[in-house]
């Protein structure tokens, strides 16, 4: 392995029950641990459990998110390969990339990236603001793939740009985006779940229940695996944002042994564990619905809180469907904020008109808002 000064360890042994992971190398892309926070503006407009948010949106490197946890395990594969060059594929305002292509810079690297056409957005700045912009300033080299559902077909193509800097001398490392792969970047919260734990211990407070989008998956499983793997019985429901429920949930399962397989232990994740729902997903994947929009000028309005028409609005819109039916008052729900607060202003005709419309009923789930 590369000594280099970029690579950290999880701790000098990694919390029990993790396996292998404090072996497993890993970049330092944020220092610390996000805040957990209460909403008490968001929990009387819902009227309903106790709410928390984990900040995950503020982890430091360029705006933050989920993504900067798992591209340490993914930088730190990289560094120790002694790669000069990453390369990533994405949809166009993929928050993936935009925080490969700044950790690239953090860590004294290239970055090459793919955006692939996976929404068929009419918004003028979809293609030219938000990450789009922010992966330019970062200086990477941007390339395009026609298709938005072909995992494969884009590796292939990254491995092909990929063989072209060899050939140019470089030595690229590939994040690759198909399933099949060791799930590098779900570590990234096994890690975050030892952290929550130790926070909701030291603050004395019981979490019932978490929710976070649910993508690739790997944020979803890692969190899962490393609650279960800690012994912890906090339930998971993962807010489906690119396939149905039904698609999601063996997806979930297998990057959770795989993730027991990278870290040469037991998975305790049962399929029970292994909760979902889809009502906010429609119309698709990058398109915001009525309920999502409203969710995300109520997430600002009551907490002050920025949240994207991809990710993290829909996985609100859950949480607030969720608070305003629960009966019982004195279980708590923690939303898992994962970032993508740039995607905001590649939307800005969406949010026009749910500005318009800010009356609008929250539990309406299927309505387009284009
Ligand atoms: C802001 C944000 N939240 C949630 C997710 C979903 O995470 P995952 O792909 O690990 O399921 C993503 C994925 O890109 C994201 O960018």
């Amino acid at each position: 392995m590369d000594d280099s000064p970029h690579l950290s360890q999880t701790s000098p042994d990694g919390p029990e029950g993790t396996g292998c992971l404090a072996s497993i190398p890993r970049a330092c892309l944020f220092a610390g641990t996000t805040p957990l926070e209460s909403m008490p503006n968001l929990a009387s407009y819902c009227g309903g459990p106790s709410l928390l948010v984990k900040r995950d949106d503020c982890n430091g490197l360029a705006f933050g998110g989920n993504k900067v946890r798992q591209l340490e395990f993914y930088f730190g594969a990289a560094l120790s390969e002694n790669a000069d060059t990453i390369l990533i594929t994405g949809a166009v305002q993929s928050n993936f990339v935009r925080l490969a292509a700044a950790g690239a810079r953090k860590l004294g690297m290239e970055c090459h990236v793919q955006l692939e056409e996976r929404v068929a957005s009419t918004d003028a700045a979809y293609r030219v603001s938000g990450n789009v912009l922010l992966d330019k300033i970062f200086g990477a080299t941007l390339h395009s793939y026609p298709e938005g559902e072909d995992e494969a077909g884009a590796d292939l193509r990254l491995q092909e740009i990929a063989a072209g800097l060899r050939t140019a001398g470089k030595n690229p490392y590939v994040i690759p985006l198909a399933a099949g792969h060791p799930p590098l970047g779900a570590l990234g919260y096994v890690v975050a779940a030892a952290e929550v734990l130790i926070q909701i211990q030291e603050d004395k407070i019981h979490v019932d229940e978490i929710f976070v989008g649910s993508g690739s998956g790997a944020t979803h499983a890692g969190l899962l695996f490393g609650l279960r793997a800690l012994g912890s019985p906090i339930a998971v429901t993962g807010v489906c944002v690119r396939r149905d429920a039904a698609l999601q949930k063996p997806r979930i399962l297998s990057i959770c042994d795989q993730i027991a397989t990278l870290l040469q232990t037991g998975n305790k994740v049962t399929d029970d564990d292994v909760q979902l729902i889809d009502s906010f997903l429609a119309p698709g994947y990058g398109v915001p619905n009525q309920a999502t929009l409203h969710a995300i000028v109520t997430g600002a309005q009551t907490e002050a809180l920025l949240l994207d028409p991809v990710y993290t609005g829909k996985t609100m819109a859950g949480l607030i469907h969720r608070a305003r039916h629960l009966q019982d008052t004195d279980s708590t729900l923690l939303f898992w904020h994962t970032g993508g607060i740039p995607t905001i202003f590649a939307y800005q005709d969406a949010f026009e008109k749910a500005l318009r419309n800010s009356g609008a009923n929250p539990d309406t789930t299927q309505e387009s808002a284009r």
